[in-house]
């Protein structure tokens, strides 16, 4: 199926993170305690080890970023969790229900996640994401990701096994001209 969202060009990463238009009628939230009830169902479809309610609840309350992404009839579709750190992002989760998934939703929410790191004067954004997650991983290499470490047996994983976490890093320059020339890598 083709996209029917911006950013269709996948080159389309600028050099300096900027908020792509909204379809019409979509609109993006910060995530609040209303929301809980329909992220913990959509993270319990998306993941095999999902975060708990508790968990989101948690995470708003310690005053994480969430940000949550409707379709024009208002069903939550996707949103993401970000953790300021200094002068560091970090992207807890970031998730589209598994039924709208590959139509270019996981790519919105990510610039929607770079263009309010940048809003918020930061330039470099760390995420963990499992080596296996290779779908995750090509949207990360797209966006201008880079591997920069690995933590020995972060996730949990079947059985009582352990996985890893491969760390990647973006970071951007300052906005005045950091577009010139440039099509997409930090
Ligand atoms: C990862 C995730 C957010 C991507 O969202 P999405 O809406 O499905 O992704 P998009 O349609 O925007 O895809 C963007 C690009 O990412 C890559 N990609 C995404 N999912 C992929 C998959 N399952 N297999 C291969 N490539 C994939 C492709 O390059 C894709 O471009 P293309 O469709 O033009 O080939 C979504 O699959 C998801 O919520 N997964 C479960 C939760 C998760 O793993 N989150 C990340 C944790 S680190």
């Amino acid at each position: 199926m083709s996209a029917a969202y911006p950013l269709e060009d996948r080159s389309d990463w600028p050099a300096v993170p900027a908020m792509p238009p909204l379809p019409e009628g979509w609109g993006l939230g910060r995530m609040s305690a209303l929301d809980l009830e329909a992220v913990a169902g959509i993270e319990a479809r998306a993941y095999s080890h999902p975060w708990t309610r508790g968990n989101f609840e948690n995470s708003v309350k310690a005053g994480h970023l969430g940000l949550t992404l409707r379709d024009p009839a208002g069903t939550l579709v996707a949103y993401a969790v970000l953790m300021p750190v200094v002068d560091e992002m970090h992207l807890l989760n970031i998730t589209v229900e598994p039924r709208r998934q590959r139509l270019g939703l996981g790519r919105l929410m990510l610039a929607i996640v770079l263009a309010t790191s940048h809003a918020h004067r930061i330039r470099t954004m760390l995420l963990e994401v499992r080596p296996s997650n290779t779908g995750a991983i090509a949207l990360y290499q797209a966006a201008g990701f880079a591997e920069i470490g690995r933590r020995k047996g972060y996730y949990p994983a079947e059985g009582r096994m352990r996985e890893d976490a491969l760390v990647l890093r973006r970071s951007w320059p300052e906005a005045a001209a950091a577009n010139e020339g440039s099509e997409g890598r930090a």
